[in-house]
């Protein structure tokens, strides 16, 4: 497969291999191919899409965007190469349906791995796998065994909690999901009460947390599962694997008691696709049982489908319990929880 790497528009070109010489197949005809625009990391997704070429011959085109994928699709209009737009998390996957650069599709293979709350009900978007919002504590000077996104805003917490930037995507979903859950006016509460709690000024990424825990300046973040493995593996490097080493997880529900807070990464076919059926063949591989456990393997998320196998170093943070409520119901409350943010100036 070819892997492009695109930072608006400059690009570098990284050949890994191409299992058709020239783009040709023995025949002579043009070769079958898919092209995708990616917002992961290409290192990351790059193993699953060898995959797949070695076993339809179909040549994957990864396009790395990492900023404002959904703008370029819009731009490109019905000259777009795109086929198959993965995203990081949902409420991008969403924008991606409102703005109508998608299509819908319906392949009952995909409707039968992916659960129901986490895809589009329209038929356009899949979620391919998920990822908790959990509760770190510094293993050290916390001693619960289980705790509550509620209890975030406890004043026992006072000074010891850090998190990244409230705006960012990941802590809006959560935000919005308290908001589908106990309203708009116990979720302001709850935020102003986590923020009286911070321990430093929010930002950076989640793998910082588990730093700040370490040095003590906090006790108690909020971070997304993967970011365990990577730290713990040591593929990041020694430091990361000290931070952590230094939390330990907590699979954090609602006091309602239903389950813990899920984003996802998923996928869906764009609108002027050129190779319509061969972005669903792509995309129904990789909610197979291949794909699924390169995914658990390299990425250190859950899969979504049933039984698939997860890696070690996530499957040690204990059994995921999924709140049940809808990603579309989180996502209609993100403007709303995106306004909290700023008017309670979490981020200030
Ligand atoms: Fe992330």
């Amino acid at each position: 497969m070819r892997f492009i790497r695109d930072w608006r528009h400059a690009v570098s070109v990284l050949l890994v291999g191409l299992p058709l010489a020239a783009g040709l197949t023995p025949t002579g005809a043009a070769a079958a191919e898919v092209n995708v625009y990616t917002t992961r990391e290409p290192g990351l997704i790059k193993p699953l899409f060898e995959a797949f070429t070695k076993q339809t011959g179909i040549e994957v085109r990864a396009t790395f965007v990492q900023q404002g994928l959904a703008e370029r699709v819009a731009a490109e209009g019905r000259n777009s190469p795109a086929d198959l737009l993965t995203e990081a998390d949902y409420g991008s996957l969403i924008n991606l349906a409102e703005r109508g650069l998608i299509q819908k599709i319906d392949s009952p293979i995909l409707n039968t791995a992916v659960p129901a709350a986490l895809r589009d009900p329209d038929g356009g978007w899949y979620a391919l796998s998920m990822r908790a919002r959990a509760i770190w504590v510094s293993k050290d000077r916390v001693s619960d065994q289980t705790l509550t996104y509620e209890g975030l805003a406890d004043p026992r917490w006072k000074g010891r909690v850090c998190t990244r930037a409230g705006q960012h995507p990941y802590n809006i979903g959560l935000i919005s999901r308290m908001m589908v859950k106990t309203g708009a006016e116990a979720t302001g509460k709850w935020l102003a009460g986590v923020r009286a709690n911070l321990g430093r000024k929010p930002g950076g990424g989640d793998r910082d947390v588990a730093r700040d825990i370490l040095a003590g300046i906090c006790d108690i973040g909020i971070g997304n599962s993967y970011y365990v493995g990577l730290m713990r593996s040591g593929k990041g490097g020694k430091n990361q694997e000290s931070w952590g080493n230094a939390i330990r997880v907590i699979l954090p529900t609602f006091a309602d008691d239903k389950g813990s807070h899920v984003d996802v990464s998923g996928a869906a076919v764009a609108r002027f696709a050129p190779n319509k059926d061969n972005a669903v063949k792509l995309l129904e591989f990789m909610v197979g049982d291949e794909a699924q456990k390169i995914y658990a393997e390299i990425d250190y998320e859950y899969p979504v489908k049933e039984g698939a196998k997860i890696d070690p170093l996530i499957a040690a943070l204990g059994k995921l319990k999924i709140d049940p409520e809808p990603l579309t119901a989180v996502a209609a409350r993100r403007k709303e929880a995106s306004q909290l943010v700023d008017k309670i100036g979490y981020d200030n």
